[in-house]
């Protein structure tokens, strides 16, 4: 492991400087491959002089970096072949200087000397974090200490969640109190951008994703640089991309990173597109001129993007921003670099890079609408979770959209909504003390508890250390269940190879294309479509409540509908003939958080409108759902048993259109054998 500080920045006044960290460990110019036994001390000593050594020129660091006696977690999880970066930036302010994030806890005491080099601590006014891990907070812990010795003040700009983080964290042990109460913390609002700085005025913008809910960008306007934070990034080192004197810049251009950007971008960023795709949207981003030099196109769209922006100023101080459809949130960035969290930063690929960002969440955007599989996972070391990023590039590669959730982190109405909305699924696990962990088995009962999940091809994985008792469980629940897997379980000791990551990832492939493979009668059927209702349902005392988009008008007079429900519903059993139900049909844009809530697990008995804002109906007594275009109550006229559905005829009562001008939500399906 090597330190490398890098100049990004010609500037004379050394306004920018990032600060990057390869870790291409034992043998950094080798073939790449990472050692199989974990680097000790003395092999990490070789290794950084060994790079000293090969880096003719460049001043390299004197003090030995901090041995790593254990393979970094993210290292095992994505091979790290071509090392990484760890950046941190540090942009003048005036007479201050604001510092753009810290990085992980390995390189704590080489960031606070590199920067205590390099500035006074005294004028370090300002830190943005643009996201924090409990990796990190060992390097912010450090660097306030010393900050904290050298004196002056501080503020530290980071969104909600990394708030709230750094509070319960940092904030739980009394020199950590102490710490924090000496600085100013101020938090980034989701939806605003804040305004950073005297002099630059960096703006703030909360990116956030379902991985990364504390994401934030950071835009220096005046030199047009924007700080990316994950977005944008690559576990490269630039050591590994053949630049010279440790820059950390894409010189060598697109060629040289393009693999590393985009194998960033299918691990991290593709099962979150959507929230990328809103992102990107937000951000608006443009390369400057300068930066793609000798491209006159370039001058002519950023002239005409001005234009454009004065046109819509002037038109929304006139008719406000609704009325004129301008894009109240794209904030149009023009940026002559782009600096990430890791890997280089982008000077001379900009266009190419935004272009093809768009271009992959649009892709895998399409993808996911089609047909899509949930990769669900947990793992305590990396190991299982590296299966779990080869079977999802797996997937990705047959054209099928993949949702990868790591357990950990994902509720578990998350987990079901996924499940019900994939035409597939896989879940993993690592053996920890003979058991999965229990993440995992409320997942897979939540699977298990879904019947409409049976339907779905399924494979199961993990990796263990000797006895592997929990994909052995998993493989054994599912198959009792009668469900279909796809392929073998995947059993791994330890590390994945790259043998097991192979079959990994063509395993994936093979379950995607089978789940592609609905016959011709599937497609066709799945072609109908039905407005997006909740039936609500009651006797007596109970209530029950299920999503039916299998709804049709019947007749005319009297106004009748017929309703396909599964004979296994909870909720078949209030819709004898002669109940009252009601139908709720679903606005438009405000049926997510309705179709949420109806599709988590519920255990029995259990209140299914808990949290919700529900009216009664009088002539039914059942519920009334917020977020609907309109409400009819009925009264089950007639059952018809229809192979595995009961279809209900019911007459209608009466009803009530909720919202004038909203349109009924609408169920698309690619194929007739799920909802
Ligand atoms: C505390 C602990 C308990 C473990 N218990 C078992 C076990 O009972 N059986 C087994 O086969 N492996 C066991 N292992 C080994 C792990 O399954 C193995 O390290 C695996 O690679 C972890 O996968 P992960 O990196 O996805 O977390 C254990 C490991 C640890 C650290």
């Amino acid at each position: 492991m090597q330190t490398v500080p890098g100049r990004i920045c010609q500037r004379s006044d050394l306004a920018i400087r990032s600060y990057g960290v390869a870790i291409p460990k034992l043998r950094p110019f080798s073939s790449g491959k990472l050692p199989e036994r974990l680097p000790t001390a003395k092999t990490q000593r070789a290794a950084s002089r060994n790079l000293a050594k090969s880096r003719k020129g460049f001043k390299c660091r004197a003090a030995a970096p901090p041995a790593i006696r254990e393979r970094l977690k993210i290292d095992i999880e994505y091979g790290l072949k071509r090392g990484t970066t760890d950046n941190s930036y540090l942009v003048r302010d005036g007479k201050d200087f604001i510092l753009i994030d810290v990085p992980d806890e390995n390189f704590k005491e080489d960031h606070v000397a590199t920067l205590e080099q390099t500035i006074p601590l005294q004028s370090l006014r300002r830190i943005v974090v643009t996201h924090l891990t409990p990796k990190r907070l060992p390097s912010l812990r450090a660097l306030l200490e010393r900050k904290q010795a050298a004196g002056g003040p501080l503020d530290i700009h980071l969104s909600n969640p990394a708030l709230q983080l750094l509070r319960s964290s940092l904030g739980g042990d009394k020199e950590g109190a102490a710490l924090l109460s000496s600085v100013e913390l101020v938090a980034a609002r989701s939806g605003a951008s804040l305004e950073v700085g005297t002099e630059i005025a960096l703006k703030l913008i909360p990116c956030p994703t379902p991985r990364w809910p504390d994401l934030l960008v950071a835009y220096s306007p005046g030199d047009r640089l924007l700080f990316t934070s994950k977005l944008f990034s690559a576990h490269v080192s630039p050591e590994k991309a053949g630049e010279d004197r440790g820059e950390v810049t894409d010189k060598k251009g697109w060629d040289a990173y393009r693999n590393d950007w985009r194998n960033f971008f299918e691990c991290m960023l593709a099962p979150v597109a959507q929230q990328v795709e809103g992102a990107l949207e937000r951000l608006d981003v443009v390369a400057a001129p300068s930066t793609q030099s000798g491209s006159p196109l370039q001058a002519v769209l950023e002239a005409l993007r001005a234009t454009q922006a004065i046109l819509e100023a002037s038109q929304t101080a006139r008719f406000g921003a609704k009325s004129m459809g301008v894009r109240a949130t794209g904030v149009g960035m023009v940026a002559a670099a782009l600096c990430p969290m890791h890997g280089p930063v982008v000077r001379s690929s900009v266009t190419e890079l935004v272009g093809q960002y768009r271009e992959w969440t649009r892709a895998q955007i399409a993808a996911a609408e089609q047909a899509s599989v949930a990769v669900l996972y947990a793992s305590a070391y990396g190991n299982t979770a590296a299966l779990a990023q080869a079977i999802s590039r797996g997937i990705t590669k047959a054209g099928v959209g993949v949702n990868t959730l790591n357990l950990e982190v994902v509720p578990l109405d998350e987990v079901s909504l996924s499940i019900s909305k994939s035409g597939g699924f896989v879940i993993g696990s690592p053996t920890l003390g003979g058991h999965m962990p229990t993440q995992v088995q409320t997942a897979l009962g939540a699977v298990l508890r879904d019947a409409s999940a049976k339907e779905l091809p399924c494979g199961v994985f993990g990796s263990f250390g000797w006895s592997g008792e929990a994909v052995d469980e998993l493989e054994s629940r599912l198959r009792d269940a009668g469900f279909q897997q796809a392929f073998g379980a995947i059993r791994v000791k330890f590390k994945p190879t790259a043998k097991d990551m192979q079959m990994a990832e063509e395993s994936g492939t093979d379950l995607a294309q089978r789940e592609g493979k609905a016959t011709g009668t599937e497609q066709a059927v799945g072609r109908v479509l039905g407005a997006m209702c909740a039936i609500t349902a009651r006797d007596d005392d109970a209530q029950s409540a299920m999503l039916a988009s299998w709804i049709s008008q019947a007749s005319f007079d009297p106004p009748g509908l017929s309703v396909a429900v599964k004979k296994d519903r909870a909720a078949e059993a209030l819709l004898a003939v002669g109940s009252k139900f009601v139908v709720n049909i679903l606005a438009e844009g405000k049926e997510k958080p309705v179709i949420k809530q109806l599709l988590k697990p519920f255990k029995p008995g259990e209140d299914r409108f808990e949290g919700m804002d529900t009216q009664v109906s009088e002539a039914t007594g059942c519920a009334i759902l917020p977020g609907t275009a309109a409400y009819l109550e009925c009264s089950v006229a007639d059952k018809l048993e229809a192979g595995d559905h009961w279809v209900v005829y019911a007459t209608v009562d009466s009803g009530q259109v909720t919202e004038e001008g909203a349109l009924s939500a609408v169920h698309h399906r690619k194929i007739g054998t799920t909802y």
